[in-house]
């Protein structure tokens, strides 16, 4: 990805025609009439499961099918969340230091896009009930939710002080959809068609306007000073892992409501009898397999896992908590 400077109207104006005339429309970004195939992963798994060791073939198909879920969730719940903060961290910032129309033009283009994506999400999860025969109120209830959570509150009274954590943490849940989407590729032949087809079209308008929480970073670094500009460009990007982090691990936890769901459908009864495979793991293991190890789980928990984010990190010198190094 290549950073663009926030005063640089002519290739902000290229970037912005460019985004309007390849953006796709909800209806018609994929053919929803193909429906769910239930009998297809949704995430390549590694070789542990995630954080399940020795799961059967059933087990692994349905692991698979719920980490596929909870990650379109996490994106689309994440997403869902930016109109909510788009006064503070985006509106307020753009009326403090003023530049050219584009970089509003290209923002309105961004919350757009993230509205789109978040739908598409829902769409595809309320496919999947459809074609596996769940219940959607079950399932929903094993699936992450951000609204009124003390990370919400924390991002946003982050950003009503001038901060700009609510950009790291996009930027974070952006890089770690683009690395999805290569693992799900890579095994595109076992991916359930609907779900790799939709990660694809989100890859092109991820990529797409993947530098826009960094334009936003960087206009505040240009033009944010004194001791609080300081504090905030060496604290953020620590206090978006911070705040985030719980949040990730407390609705993560929510897999084991699965106990409660057994008797609801034969996907949960698959489900719950993979806790005994995670119970029989040691905590080291439990630990690293969540900041190490295990994907998608610790490419969102562990910045050694991003390597645009590392990029900018190190460019802004911000403080950065000493994680596991991954290989
Ligand atoms: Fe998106
Ligand atoms: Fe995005």
């Amino acid at each position: 990805m290549r950073a663009i400077d926030p005063f640089d109207h002519e290739e902000l104006g290229r970037h912005l025609k460019l985004q309007q005339r390849a953006a796709w429309s909800l209806d018609d970004c994929v053919d929803w009439s193909v429906g769910v195939d239930p009998s297809k992963m949704l995430l390549p798994l590694d070789s542990e499961f995630i954080a399940f060791p020795g799961a059967s073939k059933e087990q692994s198909l349905a692991l698979s099918q719920l980490m596929g879920l909870i990650v379109n969730s996490t994106i689309s719940e994440m997403e869902d969340c930016l109109p909510r903060l788009k006064k503070f961290a985006w509106d307020d910032v753009l009326n403090a230091y003023p530049v050219g129309p584009e970089l509003r033009e290209l923002g309105e283009q961004f919350f757009a896009e993230e509205a789109k994506h978040a739908s598409a999400f829902k769409k595809y999860l309320g496919l999947f009930c459809d074609g596996a025969g769940i219940d959607f109120d079950d399932l929903n209830l094993l699936l992450p939710k951000s609204f009124g959570t003390h990370f919400q509150s924390a991002i946003i009274n982050n950003a009503k002080s001038g901060g700009r954590a609510f950009w790291w943490v996009v930027s974070n849940v952006e890089e770690v959809s683009i690395n999805i989407y290569h693992g799900i590729y890579r095994s595109r032949d076992t991916i359930d068609p609907l779900y790799f087809n939709l990660h694809r079209r989100h890859l092109e308008e991820e990529s797409r306007h993947a530098n826009y929480a960094y334009l936003m970073i960087s206009l505040m670094d240009q033009r944010r000073s004194g001791i609080r500009g300081w504090w905030h460009r060496k604290a953020d990007f620590t206090w978006a892992q911070l705040v985030a982090m719980p949040w990730v691990v407390g609705e993560l936890h929510k897999f084991f409501k699965v106990k409660d769901l057994r008797h609801r459908d034969p996907f949960f009864e698959v489900l719950a009898s993979c806790i005994p495979l995670y119970e029989a793991m040691p905590f080291q293991d439990r630990v690293r397999r969540m900041f190490v190890a295990a994907p998608y789980v610790s490419w969102l928990l562990n910045p050694n896992h991003r390597s645009m984010h590392r990029d900018f990190v190190m460019r802004d010198k911000a403080w950065v908590l000493p994680f596991p190094e991954v290989h």
